[in-house]
């Protein structure tokens, strides 16, 4: 069973926005123990953009949406709602969304969060796209931000190489007929929450000086176990997409995964028997930005010229929860 949409919906503009500085392997190796080669050979990142201190993921996510909302040619009044995939929010409430929508003055919108992860964008996307399905919205803004630096333990060199922050913004609405979200399918496996996560700083353990003393407060992940799971699942998801809607791998323009590891992404890439250059690929520039890599692969492969109406593009994403899916989609214009 395809998950189809009641009415075509699609991506009708996008938009981005990273902080400017930029932090290279080489900046790193200065201050842990590590170097360029093992960080580009293991993950396939060559540097990454980082925040100055005290920036919140709704100054990273504001901009990408004005630009979003600029290239579609309309206002922030146009928008019905604004969904905000994020682990980073500025706070643990409000939600980012609202900082987002009193930020570009979307005085007809509401918004919330969705917190899923490097699949957080992928679900707020197909759950944007409901809304305008169901006919009771019509135009939704989905972003994807995160502010990873805030949350790295800038002593753990297993980790704190591999993020860096950003925001993308798509625009949702009603496209045409046989254009937009095709389809698409989600899954989580809650078993595998101890693989990547962030250890206190929620209810179950609030803050106190003993988990910021014991660094509690930062990501935390089993790499290798992530990396067995993310490879055959972000796999199977993107070949489900092509495979029930009867897509041939070489009539996929692009494949659009999130960006955890060129390793990752390349093993996928070879499940789904993909033609060469069929792969976007931005982890070398900005490194793992969690709920931003698919926003702003997409505003970056569009901007390329690297696919344009009617072009069939698959994205699949795989994150802490475990959390993972696929959608196919035909660009929208
Ligand atoms: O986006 C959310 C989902 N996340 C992912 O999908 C990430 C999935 N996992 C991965 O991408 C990989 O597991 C990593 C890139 C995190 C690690 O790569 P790996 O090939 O699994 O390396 P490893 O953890 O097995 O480490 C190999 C060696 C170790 O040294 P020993 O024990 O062999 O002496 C590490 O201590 O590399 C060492 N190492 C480093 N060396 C230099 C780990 N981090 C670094 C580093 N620089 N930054």
């Amino acid at each position: 069973m395809t998950r189809r949409l009641a009415i075509p919906v699609g991506i009708t503009a996008t938009g981005q926005h990273y902080p400017e500085r930029v932090v290279t392997n080489d900046d790193l190796s200065k201050t842990m123990e590590t170097n360029d080669e093992w960080i580009r050979t293991r993950t396939g990142i060559s540097e990454r953009r980082w925040v100055d201190p005290g920036t919140g993921a709704s100054e990273l996510a504001i901009p990408a949406l004005k630009m979003a909302l600029g290239r579609r040619g309309i206002g922030p009044d146009d928008l019905d709602a604004i969904l905000v995939a994020t682990v980073t929010p500025d706070h643990v409430f409000p939600a980012t969304a609202c900082l987002v929508q009193h930020g570009i003055g979307a005085t007809n919108a509401y918004g919330f969060d969705v917190s899923a992860a490097c699949s957080g964008f992928l679900y707020a996307l197909t759950t944007g796209a409901s809304l305008v399905a169901s006919g009771t919205h019509q135009r939704v803004a989905v972003v994807g931000v995160d502010v990873m630096s805030s949350i790295l333990n800038m002593e753990d060199r297993t980790t704190s190489v591999l993020f860096g922050d950003g925001a993308g913004a798509v625009i949702l609405e009603r496209v045409e007929e046989g254009l937009g979200i095709i389809d698409f399918e989600h899954r989580v496996d809650g078993g595998g929450g101890c693989f990547l996560y962030m250890p206190a700083g929620g209810s179950k353990r609030p803050p106190t000086a003993e988990t910021i003393a014991h660094k509690e407060h930062y990501v935390v992940q089993h790499g290798k176990d992530v990396f067995k799971n993310a490879v055959p699942r972000m796999a199977e998801y993107a070949r489900l997409m092509l495979d029930r809607n009867g897509v041939a791998p070489e009539d996929l323009k692009l494949f659009v995964p999130h960006q955890a590891n060129n390793r990752i992404m390349e093993a996928a890439a070879k499940r789904l028997e993909l033609p060469d250059d069929r792969m976007m690929v931005n982890i070398d520039r900005y490194a793992n930005t969690t709920a931003a890599t698919i926003p702003t692969a997409l505003h970056q492969a569009f901007e390329q010229g690297r696919m344009a109406k009617g072009d069939n593009v698959i994205l699949a994403a795989f994150g802490a929860g475990f959390t993972w899916g696929g959608a196919l989609l035909r660009w929208a214009y």
